[in-house]
C-alpha cells in the first residue's frame, strides 16, 4: 500500500502492470470460485482499452491453466461506442470477445454491453434496461475501471453528475484525439457513446481502478489526492467503501 498520507483513497503500487494484473486477476478467481461452490453467479463489470489487456490475459491463463471456470459469470461492460456495429474492430464488442470472451467458457447469455446501434429515439429504453438488467443479475459484485486523462471513469466525462446513471454522452475532445490512433484519425473517432453512470459504478460493491504509465500520473494524483467533484468523474472513489487504485510505479511517481 502507497504510504503518502495525502492519499484519499487505497493505493496500490507494483513493480509492473503484469504484477497488478496478477494480484487482481486471483481476487476474482477467488470469487468466481467461491460463488460456484455456492451455487450462485460472480456479476463483474468490465472495462476496456489497454489498461485491462494484461489483466484479461491472466484471466485467460487462469482459465486455460488452472481450470477457472466462467460458467457463474455474468458480466456488464461500461460502455459502448455509439454508431459502431458489434462487427466493427474498435467496437467493445469485439474488444471484449477477442480478449477474453473467446478465450474462456462464458455463456454467450451472461454478456452485457450497452448497444452502439440503438437508434437515438430508443436509447433512453435501451439505458433504463441496461440498469434494471444489472439490478436483475443481483448488483455489480466486482467493478474494474481504467481511468481517462480527463479523469472520466466509464465514459463519465468532466461534468457528469456523481448520482449519473446509464446513459448517451458527448466524448471530450482529449478522449477522442487519445482514441484517433486506433481509428486511423480523429474525424473516424465517435462522438458520444453510452456509458454506465458514475452512480452504477458507484453501487459495485468492490471496485479497482487500474492505471499504468507516466502520462496517467498527474491526472492520477488528481482523483486520489484532489478534491472530489464532477471535474474529476475518478475522485467520486474516495467516498466509495471499498474502492483502491491499483497503479505501477510511473502511474504512481506523482503522490
Ligand atoms: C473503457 C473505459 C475508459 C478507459 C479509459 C482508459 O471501457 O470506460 O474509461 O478505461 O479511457 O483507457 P486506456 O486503458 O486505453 O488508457
Amino acid at each position: 500500500m502507497s504510504s503518502s498520507s495525502a492519499n484519499k483513497v487505497p493505493v496500490v503500487v507494483f513493480d509492473s502492470p503484469q504484477a497488478a494484473a496478477k494480484a487482481l486477476a486471483a481476487e476474482f478467481s477467488e470469487l468466481i470460485r467461491s460463488r460456484a461452490s455456492e451455487g450462485k453467479t460472480a456479476v463483474l463489470g468490465l472495462a476496456t482499452g489497454s489498461t485491462p489487456l494484461p489483466f484479461y490475459a491472466e484471466l485467460i491463463r487462469l482459465h486455460k491453466e488452472e481450470e477457472l471456470s466462467f460458467q457463474n459469470v455474468v458480466t456488464f461492460n461500461l460502455d459502448e461506442y455509439a454508431g459502431l456495429p458489434r462487427e466493427h474492430k474498435e467496437s467493445y464488442w469485439h474488444f471484449m470477445h477477442s480478449n477474453l470472451f473467446d478465450h474462456v467458457d462464458i455463456l454467450a447469455e451472461n454478456i452485457h454491453l450497452p448497444s452502439g446501434t440503438v437508434t437515438e429515439a430508443e436509447i433512453p429504453t435501451h439505458c433504463a434496461e441496461y440498469e434494471q438488467a444489472i439490478v436483475d443479475a443481483g448488483g455489480l459484485d466486482f467493478q474494474i475501471l481504467g481511468i481517462g486523462r480527463t479523469g472520466h471513469i466509464g465514459f463519465n466525462e468532466p461534468g457528469s453528475p456523481k448520482n449519473s446513471l446509464t446513459r448517451a454522452i458527448e466524448l471530450d475532445q482529449i478522449t477522442r484525439e487519445d482514441a484517433a490512433p486506433a481509428f486511423d484519425g480523429i474525424e473516424n473517432v465517435p462522438t458520444s457513446a453510452i456509458t454506465m453512470g458514475c452512480g452504477t459504478i458507484l453501487t459495485a460493491r468492490k471496485i479497482v481502478l487500474m492505471a499504468w504509465g507516466e502520462n496517467k500520473a498527474a491526472i492520477v494524483k488528481e482523483a486520489v489526492q484532489g478534491p472530489v467533484n464532477d471535474i474529476v468523474s475518478a475522485s467520486f472513489l474516495q467516498e466509495h467503501d471499498d474502492a483502491r487504485f491499483f497503479l505501477d510505479t510511473p502511474a504512481a511517481s506523482a503522490l
